[in-house]
């Protein structure tokens, strides 16, 4: 039994983008909840939808996306139904975005200080610039950077320092959500696991709740409590991290995880997952995923699967499995 609501709910979700070519769904009919202080990880292959579910969040979609169905809920206030101001308010306060690559949101001819400085006074105008350079010397200590830096210009910044400014800036404000979109996948694997690392203690020492977006299931199955697997457009499966682990319904989430070097599992030595994710505009019909799934029948290929409920806590789409199997 859940003993609050919990901090984010979305139903149904459903984002398109017009575009020439036609209408693409990248993200369809997609419920789940993140819980205070909790880690939600999105995983699956480029294209699939993740980024466009994160940006979805904060209704930051980029033109011709829209969301077209579906509700929001942050702390039971749908978001879609916000004013531009109340969106305004809301984006770095409860919600803030952390980007793959930190040098699209950092302007390159202000130093880092003033970024922070701008963010904190553009919603606590009563706070001074005093204060504020205060408050970003303090969220440099938390996030393993010299305090001296506040006064260099992002390209004096190594990768890895840009992402953790970008995380102190996520931050700043104190928001009970960060979404991070790929934040360690243009850095190197020590960077990348240190970065992953310090976002987990934060998530810890502020309290707040935390999307961790990537294609690497391997980055997201110790650090996250539940995760969701995305294909096409799809969430294929939705279940506990360690669920997830010991117990992959989908074949598409065991396909992930066989690929994972060192994870054992069965005798299975094939590691990639053949082949790759359809076009959205020209879907399979039935499953989305059965061209490439070693155990489709023929009617995968005529019947799409429903989203179903096979244990607590443990959703799939995949027409092997029945209610409450
Ligand atoms: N700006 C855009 N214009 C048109 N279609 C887009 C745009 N951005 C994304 N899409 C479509 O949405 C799908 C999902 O994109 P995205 O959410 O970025 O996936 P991911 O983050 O998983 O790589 C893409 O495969 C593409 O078809
Ligand atoms: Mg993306």
């Amino acid at each position: 039994m859940k003993v609050s609501q919990p901090l984010l709910t979305v139903n149904d979700l459903t984002v398109e983008y017009w575009a020439r070519r036609g209408k693409v769904r990248a993200v369809e009919g997609v419920s789940f909840s993140v819980d205070k202080s909790e880690t939600l990880g999105v995983v699956g292959e480029s294209g699939c939808g993740k980024s466009t579910l994160g940006l979805s969040l904060m209704q930051l979609v980029p033109y011709p996306g829209r969301i077209v169905k579906g509700e929001i809920l942050l702390n039971g206030r749908d978001v879609l139904r916000f004013s531009a101001n109340e969106m305004r308010n809301l984006r770095g306060k409860d919600i803030s975005y952390v980007f793959q690559d930190p040098m699209t949101s950092l302007n390159p001819v202000k130093k880092i200080g003033a970024h922070f400085v701008e963010l904190i006074r553009a919603h606590e105008p009563k706070v001074s610039e005093k204060e504020a350079v205060a408050r970003a010397r303090k969220l440099f200590k938390d996030v393993g950077i010299q305090s001296e830096r506040i006064g260099d210009y992002p390209h004096q910044l190594s990768g890895g320092m840009r992402q953790r400014v970008m995380i102190a800036l996520a931050i700043a404000l104190n928001p009970s959500l960060v979404i991070a979109d790929e934040p360690t996948t243009a850095l190197d694997v020590i960077v990348q696991a240190k970065i992953l690392d310090l976002l987990n203690a934060l998530r810890d020492a502020y309290g707040m709740a935390l999307v961790l977006i990537t294609h690497d299931l391997s980055i997201v199955l110790e650090r996250s409590d539940r995760i969701i697997v995305m294909y096409a457009g799809h969430m294929v499966e939705y279940a506990r991290s360690a669920d997830i682990f010991k117990n992959p319904q989908h074949p598409y989430t065991q396909g992930l995880l066989k690929a994972i070097p060192n994870v054992e599992l069965d005798e299975q030595t094939l590691n990639a997952i053949a082949g790759s994710p359809p076009d959205l505009l020209n879907l399979p019909k039935g499953c989305r995923f059965w061209p490439r799934c070693y155990c489709a029948k023929i009617r995968c290929g005529e019947e799409e699967p429903p989203l179903i409920n096979t244990a607590p806590d443990h959703y799939v789409r995949c027409g092997k499995y029945k209610e409450g199997e």
